[in-house]
């Protein structure tokens, strides 16, 4: 993590990843030889990781975003550096959808994208916006993902939140997947291994929580201002 430098590219402040999370993240993809990066919530990270995989054959990175403001600064950051990695940027806005009786906010993303431009060796979740919730991130993300592969949550600290997503997600997959805490890293970072494929058997639990908050969040997307 030391021989990361995070000051070289100008940390822009506390939105953006955590700088030692950043340090981890870019030394993870790196000791992994990561070719193929998925990232939810573009910004800073973007042309970090850009960077970790572009001398690396057929490398890829997807950025999504729901904040078509945010994703065109990020996509002009990277197209104003030097970085030669392929690096596609998505605005996908937020809409309800059902996991089993799961009722969640999810990336209105096109049937079959993420399996087509996969699979992915690595997967960063830092998004969207932490009031939107992220539970449903990684039930689209884990069918593509490369079994072996790793999916690294942000602000895995915070009990009520990401640390409630990673209950439903066990429950969800069982041994198919392998989470390790880091809770002394920034915010917290949650390490999950992608052991194997499965289907995931939602939990029920929490059905009507989920949707009310999803219901909540929903209306805060839509009334949100303009120029997210
Ligand atoms: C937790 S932030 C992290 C974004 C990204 N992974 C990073 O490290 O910069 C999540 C959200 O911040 C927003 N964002 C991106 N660039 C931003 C900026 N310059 N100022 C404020 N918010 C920004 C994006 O809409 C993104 O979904």
């Amino acid at each position: 993590m030391d021989k990361v430098n995070v000051s070289r590219l100008e940390h822009p402040g506390s939105w953006a990843l955590d700088p030692a999370s950043c340090r981890f993240l870019a030394a993870f993809a790196r000791s992994l030889g990561a070719r193929r990066v998925l990232e939810f919530g573009s910004g800073f990270s973007s042309l970090m990781l850009a960077r970790e995989i572009e001398k690396l054959e057929g490398n890829l990175l997807l950025s999504i975003d729901d904040s078509p403001h945010y994703s065109a600064l990020a996509k002009e950051a990277f197209e104003t550096s030097d970085c030669g990695a392929k690096a596609e940027f998505r605005v996908a806005p937020l809409r309800p959808k059902l996991y089993g009786t799961r009722l969640l906010l999810s990336y209105a993303l096109p049937k079959g994208l993420l399996e087509a431009l996969g699979p992915f060796d690595l997967v960063l979740i830092d998004a969207p916006h932490h009031d939107y919730g992220r539970e449903s991130v990684f039930y689209d993300a884990f069918p593509a993902v490369a079994p072996g592969g790793y999916i690294v949550l942000d602000d895995a600290n915070r009990a009520d939140m990401e640390r409630s997503y990673i209950n439903s997600w066990q429950a969800a997959y069982g041994e198919a997947m392998d989470p390790i805490l880091l809770d002394g890293i920034g915010n917290g970072l949650c390490v999950i291994e992608k052991v194997s494929d499965a289907k995931p058997s939602y939990k029920k639990a929490g059905s009507l929580a989920a949707a009310l908050k999803t219901a909540r969040n929903f209306a805060r997307f839509l009334t949100r201002p303009e120029d997210r």
